[in-house]
């Protein structure tokens, strides 16, 4: 998607969700004050999200606004401002402005507005948004990542109401699908990954349907379906599972191979999950050593501290010091209810809906989706906020 911007202050919050939502985009922030909009501008005239950040709302040149709506019905324009909004709103609509919010709304809104503009724009242009990527991989073994990945796919088919499949790559150890089923049917990646004929219907009927909007992909069971198996393969899988779900969740080993890289490179965000102890430190520099080496922007790879609070841990700030990164996301350590989940092979949001763990999920998962944090599911907006969204 094309992103243009207007802000002559770009805030900090403003640059933050561009850099975490828009990654993948083509963005240009115009050092403009929103009394001159240059409406015909290259950056401009093709642009299908226009953010205005407007400090001052008396001197925002409402022509041009309205003018650039007209000429292209199927890019979004948000403004960013915060005058008195009832007035703004009516003046807002009439010229075509899809969302307004204010200046210490981005950090909780904006990823919303994002999101919404992308999918109007791929319903314009008879497409579908192809799913995101999220690829999991241990720092070092025995981290969490098969039992975070696979509750944290959960909880967003569940709360959020998105199509995710999980994709166990592990071949090693397939350990995914038994912290969330007991389902052994004997489907598996086996017996669809070397299909040339891989389309939609047919990576369905190799899936376990665990959730409403929830299907898992095993690892084949046996080594003898697990030789073999190429990147292109893996490529070819991760392709049309974008195309069908809304978001791909893939399972890594700890071991890096062929098949890893090849994920890895797919992947629109890496999560590498580690604990606050050394020899884990240790780990996720060796793996933040291969990234570089891959030429992976910093952007794609977002770190995770998982069981976090034991009282051995080393200081969170510490570790980020040692790593020069900051934590994307730390979870805290749920003995009781994480393993009253794996004896019961049932997800944690089913067996410890308001657990600690289950929280964090939750608040991950709306940071996945743009949803404004604190918030258990999207729809809970409110009605304030929803307001605000003019049409939807
Ligand atoms: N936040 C948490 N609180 C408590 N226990 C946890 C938490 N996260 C994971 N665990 C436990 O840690 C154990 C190991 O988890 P898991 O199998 O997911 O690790 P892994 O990183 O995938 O390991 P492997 O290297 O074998 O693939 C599991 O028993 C799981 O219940
Ligand atoms: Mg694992």
């Amino acid at each position: 998607m094309k992103v243009t911007v207007f802000s002559s202050a770009a805030p900090k919050e403003l640059n933050e969700v561009l850099e975490e939502y828009c990654r993948n985009d083509r963005v240009n922030v115009l050092d403009r004050s929103c009394e001159r909009l240059d409406m015909e501008s290259d950056a401009v005239a093709d642009a299908e999200l226009l953010i205005i950040d407007c400090p001052n709302i008396e001197r925002l040149d409402w022509a041009a606004v309205e003018s650039f709506n007209l000429k292209h019905p199927h890019s979004t324009t948000a403004l960013i401002c915060d005058a008195d909004f009832e007035r703004v709103l009516v003046q807002a609509m009439r010229v075509g402005v899809r969302d307004v919010l204010k200046h210490g709304e981005i950090s909780e809104l904006l990823a919303s507005v994002i999101e919404r503009a992308r999918i109007r724009l791929a319903a314009s242009q008879g497409t579908r948004v192809a799913g995101k990527i999220l690829t999991f991989i241990p720092c070092k073994g025995g981290s969490g990542t098969s039992f975070i990945s696979s509750n944290l796919a959960y909880v967003l088919a569940e709360v959020h109401n998105r199509r995710v499949l999980l994709v166990d790559l592990d071949l090693q150890f397939a350990d995914a699908s038994f912290y969330i089923t007991d389902d052994d049917s004997g489907r598996t990646l086996g017996d669809i990954i070397r299909r040339n004929d891989l389309d939609g219907a047919l990576l369905d009927s190799a899936c376990i349907k665990v959730g409403k909007h929830f299907w898992l992909l095993r690892a084949p069971q046996t080594p003898e379906q697990s030789v073999g198996i190429t990147p292109d393969q893996v490529d070819n899988i991760l392709s049309v599972a974008s195309m069908n779900f809304d978001y791909v969740f893939v399972d890594l080993e700890r071991t890096l191979d062929p098949l890893s890289l090849r994920a890895m490179d797919r992947s629109d965000y890496i999560f590498p999950i580690m604990q606050a102890v050394l020899p884990y430190v240790r780990g996720t520099q060796r793996l933040q050593r291969t990234f570089r080496a891959l030429h992976y922007p910093e952007s794609k790879i977002r770190l995770v501290a998982n069981r976090q609070g034991k009282t051995d841990d080393l200081p969170a700030a510490k570790i980020e010091a040692a790593l020069q990164t900051k934590f994307f996301v730390q979870l805290p350590n749920d003995f009781p209810n994480a393993s009253a989940s794996i004896n019961a092979g049932k997800p944690l949001y089913e067996i410890a809906p308001d657990g600690v763990l289950t929280k964090a999920l939750i608040e991950w998962t709306n940071r996945i989706v743009g949803a404004p944090t604190s918030t258990t599911a999207a729809g809970s907006r409110s009605l304030g906020q929803r307001l605000k969204t003019l049409f939807g």
